[in-house]
């Protein structure tokens, strides 16, 4: 689930200059506990427990789990478009909030409960005293030790305004700032969870906007909690869905991250293209350059087609690294996960191999006019090598190209699933070795779905910017389109096929035709990320994309169209309990792998029979 507040804590980052990395020890830590769905579903009392209305509900659970706590509820609470209700609760003590102790309830459609995350104290909670005879820092004071500690360019405020009563105050006369700042009277667990009366001090000034809680009660009064609000990084990029330069122009894009899939975003504390997903440089020689902004804002000048692909390097680099962290965050949330064996330096303990980010290396000096993709065992770096393409003057550099690079990384994602993460050998028959290709295309193809695109009309090409292939706009033999007047091609077709690429033109045709039957039944999200219930894409485009993930990691080593077409619909029986029958065979049948085509190494045998019964 993407949707579960879990990672609510994480909005801690890098980014603001002046030095921002030197209060990392004040950082929030990850105190939540998670009860998934799955245990859950297996706790009987649990997922009976049902009241009048999904608050309510949620509230009950919060009362059985915490019986001793008091709380109230955040006014927040919304049903996501997944059917998921979220509501989200506050410890408080003797009327305070305790600031870092969180409640979140996830509530299924059917109103039982779907998930929890808990960060509650549970010790010992300290017995009133009034504020007025506590010996409290004074808040002005509280400003001063946030100020010192952290280093912010801001000079100190001189007087305190309460506003409504005596627990919050705004503190006026500070210079630096684009706010006054204010202090909250709030409980705040400390690392070593003990519990402590802080001022949470808001401050905002241009470069950074941090919450800091400043011991209110210690006689050497420290910072002991730290909340950075802002995690700006910014990327110059033709976005996400757009294939090339000639689909669109440039647009400058902040945060894209998930912060699931990527919990410390996609620089960690690197302030260059290097980050825990991908490290992205440019070689036109034997020494990698990276571009380098202190504040994270990754905007460069390039106008495609005016100069050589070195004078724009950081654009490029910018570009490539921001669409494989896009691809990266999605195939996660699909299921290309740690566990799964997918490219990360640090999987924060979600299982696989660390030390493994995709090494992306674009101008490589070693050729032109292609890319590769060296597949490598879980925990070894595997290497995406892009040239520039000289069919243009001037060249044309592929790293523009997102389908392009797109389908490099699916290498990754099929080498990586099929015959799992330790074997590297699992795609090198014929047919084997020509899906591997095209699942690069399908996948490139979906990711560059229009929103008004209909199946009559949505028809895609792969690498024709690069190459200038313009009649028909693609590299590829055939346009991928679901009218077999536009692209006739079957399985037989592949009998006469000798080259990889054009072995993979015709899966991926006949992975198109799912997609879209998909489509036609659960509709399609233009969004950048599904919306998952219960672990399910809710359209028709992300499912197909998860299915035929899914069915990656469960074919055979070397697997035959065949096999992979089962592995297919054995992905939806297992995600879906087989809903998706009719769809998946549709598609397939219409392109010759129908019930009864059979594999040859040479003579395939074409068939369109659909089975009895699935539709
Ligand atoms: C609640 O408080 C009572 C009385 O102090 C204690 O016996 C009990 O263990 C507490 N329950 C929980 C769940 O902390
Ligand atoms: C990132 O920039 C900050 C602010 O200038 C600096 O303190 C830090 O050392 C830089 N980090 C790296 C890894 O260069
Ligand atoms: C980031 O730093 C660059 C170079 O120092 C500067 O030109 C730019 O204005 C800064 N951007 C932001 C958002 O602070
Ligand atoms: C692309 O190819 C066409 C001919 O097919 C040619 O007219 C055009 O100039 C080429 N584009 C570039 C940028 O070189
Ligand atoms: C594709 O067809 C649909 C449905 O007829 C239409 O709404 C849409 O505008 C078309 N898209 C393009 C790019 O022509
Ligand atoms: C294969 O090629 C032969 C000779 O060019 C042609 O006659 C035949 O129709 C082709 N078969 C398919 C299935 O495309
Ligand atoms: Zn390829």
């Amino acid at each position: 689930m993407r949707s579960v507040r879990l990672l609510g804590f994480l909005w801690v980052s890098q980014v603001v200059s002046g030095g921002l990395l030197d209060r990392h020890p004040y950082r929030l830590k990850e105190a939540a506990v998670y009860n998934n769905a799955a245990n859950i579903a297996a706790d009987h009392k649990l997922k009976l427990l049902k009241r009048g209305d999904y608050v309510e509900t949620a509230t009950e659970l919060v009362r059985s789990i915490a019986p001793n706590a008091t709380f109230r509820l955040v006014d927040d609470h919304y049903v996501g478009t997944n059917g998921v209700g979220h509501v989200q609760f506050k410890q408080t003590a003797n009327g305070l909030d305790v600031d870092n102790a969180d409640f979140n309830v996830n509530i299924a459609r059917d109103g039982s409960v779907f998930s929890y995350g808990n960060s509650f104290f549970s010790g010992e909670i300290p017995a009133e005293v009034p504020i007025e005879k506590r010996e409290l820092l004074d808040p002005t004071a509280a400003l001063k030790v946030a100020l010192n500690t952290l280093q912010l360019p801001v000079s100190g405020g001189t007087s305190a305004k309460a506003v409504g009563g005596v627990k919050s105050f705004t503190i006026q006369g500070a210079s630096g700032i684009v706010e006054d700042p204010k202090a909250q009277l709030v409980y705040f667990v400390k690392p070593d969870n003990s519990l402590a009366l802080t001022w949470r001090v808001e401050t905002k000034s241009s470069e950074a906007w941090v919450a800091s809680y400043v011991d209110a009660e210690a006689s050497n009064p420290e910072v002991v909690g730290l909340v950075n609000y802002i995690s700006h990084a910014t990327y110059e990029v033709y976005p996400w869905g757009l294939n090339d330069p000639t689909e669109g122009s440039r647009q400058i894009v902040k945060d894209p991250w998930d912060l699931q899939a990527s919990r410390d975003t996609w620089h960690n504390d690197q302030n260059t293209t290097q980050g825990n997903n991908a490290e992205a440089g440019s070689v036109p020689v034997a020494l990698v350059y990276f571009p380098y902004s202190e504040n994270l804002t990754f905007e460069y000048p390039y106008t495609p087609d005016t100069a050589d692909g070195l004078t724009y390097r950081d654009a490029a680099v910018t570009q490539i690294f921001y669409t494989v962290n896009m691809y990266h965050d999605l195939l996660y949330i699909l299921g290309f996960t740690p566990a799964a064996g997918n490219f990360q330096t640090d999987n924060y303990g979600e299982g696989g191999k660390d030390s493994d980010p995709v090494e992306v290396l674009i101008h490589h000096y070693n050729g032109k006019n292609n890319g590769n993709f060296q597949r490598t065992v879980d925990g070894t770096s595997p290497q995406m090598v892009m040239y520039l393409f000289d069919y243009t003057d001037p060249e044309r550099d592929v790293a523009f190209d997102n389908g392009f690079v797109i389908h490099e990384y699916t290498h990754g994602l099929s080498g990586r699933l099929t015959g799992g993460p330790q074997n590297s050998n699992c795609l090198d028959a014929f047919e084997a070795d020509g899906m591997a290709e095209g699942w690069g295309d399908f996948y490139a193809a979906a990711v560059m779905l229009k929103p008004n695109d209909a199946r009559e009309n949505a028809t895609y090409g792969f690498a024709a910017w690069p190459t200038n292939s313009t009649n028909p706009p693609t590299a590829r033999k055939v346009m991928y389109s679901t009218d077999m007047g536009v692209n006739p091609w079957t399985y037989s077709t592949v009998n006469n096929l000798t080259n990889v690429h054009e072995v993979g033109s015709a899966w991926a045709t006949m992975l198109y035709e799912v997609l879209w039957n998909l489509i036609d039944t659960h509709g399609k999200n233009d969004a950048e990320r599904p919306d998952m219930v219960d672990g399910v894409p809710s359209d028709g485009k992300y499912l197909a994309m998860k299915i035929v993930a899914d069915a990656l990691a469960l074919q055979p080593c070397n697997p035959t169209f065949v096999q992979a077409r089962d592995a297919i619909l054995d992905a939806d029986e297992a995600l879906t309990g087989g809903q998706n029958t009719c769809e998946i065979w549709s598609g397939f049948a219409k392109r010759g792998l129908g019930s009864n085509a059979v594999f040859r190494d040479t003579g395939r045998v074409d068939d369109f029979t659909i089975p009895d019964g699935v539709c």
